[in-house]
């Protein structure tokens, strides 16, 4: 497991849902950032095919909705809140340190 930057700190604002790349496999990584504290989700739903940096956050509820079924994740666990989705999306640990974001991946 590797800390990896993803991006600078300063690049990231509250309420922010980016995409990232990241691997050989080019997978995408989903980080919101809500009150300071960044999240780090796999980047496509588990239901079928939607990017959800696409979707919507709600930062009260620290969830991240599908844009096109709907299922809200939570952003800690990855479990979904409600159907069509079952499955829960996987979750890295994350940080955001002075010189930038980090997420710990495999
Ligand atoms: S693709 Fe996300 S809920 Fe269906």
């Amino acid at each position: 497991m590797t800390w990896t930057k993803m991006c600078d700190a300063n690049s990231l604002n509250d309420g922010d849902l980016v995409s990232f790349n990241y691997g050989d496999t080019n997978r995408k990584l989903l980080i919101a950032r809500i009150n300071g504290k960044v999240y780090a989700t796999d980047g496509i739903c588990t239901h079928a095919y939607a990017e959800l940096s696409n979707g919507f956050l709600n930062e009260e509820e620290k969830t991240v909705t599908c844009p096109l079924h709907l299922s809200a994740f939570d952003l800690q666990s990855g479990v979904p809140k409600n159907a069509p989705a079952e499955i829960p999306l996987k979750t890295y640990q994350a940080k955001e340190e002075a010189d930038g974001v980090y997420v710990l991946l495999e």
